[in-house]
């Protein structure tokens, strides 16, 4: 196996491992070392069905269903389904996020493989909380970890709740604005605009003003990377030290198929 850094910040492009075949410890081993110091992996070229998707996503965590996501198959509940026409922009995620922050354990991290994909565009930007957390001062390092903030679900998992005929969940969630990586020990910013509408501890327009600076600080290309997919991609990236944001500059379908990794709690 080869990894081959993207930037010296983040993101890796794994060759020589095939992803449909069950990997032996010593490989699941390599790669899960490898996800942690990249954040984010990449895998050109994997031949897999749905089944093996599961089993490879399996290596890196415990696959959780997402009821707010169909799932490919009835009888396949971890394996889901995420489509865009492209008829329209702001139907997607084009907002930087980390998945599901709205819920106690959010997902650690999230395995997509393409299926259909745009004749041109459709890229996914990954940008290192960890590194952005690093690269504020020292001051403002010092006030934000012991914040804390709320996240909701808001109109963006109400609209995903309404495709698939399921009730939102109504009680917001806090987590730490700031949430240690249980396996590197790297302190990384836990907020996003997609999520997160209040810090708890300041004044409202002080919360809006902190929220608005740190969800800016992963807008540096600094701390970012570009995907332009291919047919037989599979990217996984971790939730607890990248945000992610799902480019809408394409006017056609464009399908993934996609495991949710169970969480644990933020800390
Ligand atoms: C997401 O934001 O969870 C999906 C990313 C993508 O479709 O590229």
């Amino acid at each position: 196996m080869e990894v081959t850094p993207i930037s010296p910040v983040l993101g890796g492009i794994v060759r020589g491992v095939d992803l449909s075949v069950p990997l032996d410890e010593a490989t699941s081993s390599e790669l899960r070392d490898a996800w942690h110091r990249h954040g984010v992996l990449f895998f050109r070229n994997q031949k897999m069905t749905d089944d093996q998707q599961l089993d490879a996503a399996s290596v890196f965590g415990a696959p959780e269903e997402f009821r707010f996501s169909p799932p490919v198959r009835d009888d396949l509940p971890l394996v889901h389904v995420i489509h865009e026409d492209g008829a329209r922009r702001g139907a997607g995620v084009a907002i930087w996020h980390s998945d599901a922050t709205w819920m106690a354990r959010p997902p650690i991290g999230t395995m997509l493989r393409a299926m259909r994909l745009p004749p041109g565009g459709g890229d996914t930007c990954f940008s290192h909380a960890g590194a952005a957390h690093d690269d504020l001062s020292a001051p403002l390092r010092t006030l934000v970890d012991c914040l804390t903030a709320v996240h909701e679900g808001g109109p963006h998992l109400a609209r995903s709740a309404a495709m698939v005929g399921v009730e939102v969940p109504e009680r917001p969630i806090s987590h730490p604005v700031v949430r240690t990586h249980p396996a590197t020990g790297r302190k990384c910013l836990f907020v996003n605009r997609l999520f997160t509408t209040r810090i708890n501890e300041l004044a409202e327009e002080e919360s809006r003003a902190v929220l608005g600076l740190l969800c800016d600080q992963l807008r540096a290309p600094d701390f970012q990377i570009r995907w332009q997919w291919r047919p037989g991609d599979v990217v996984l990236w971790d939730n607890r030290c990248l945000q992610h944001y799902a480019v809408q500059d394409y006017r056609s379908a464009r399908t993934m198929h996609r495991v949710t990794l169970a969480g644990e709690p933020v800390r």
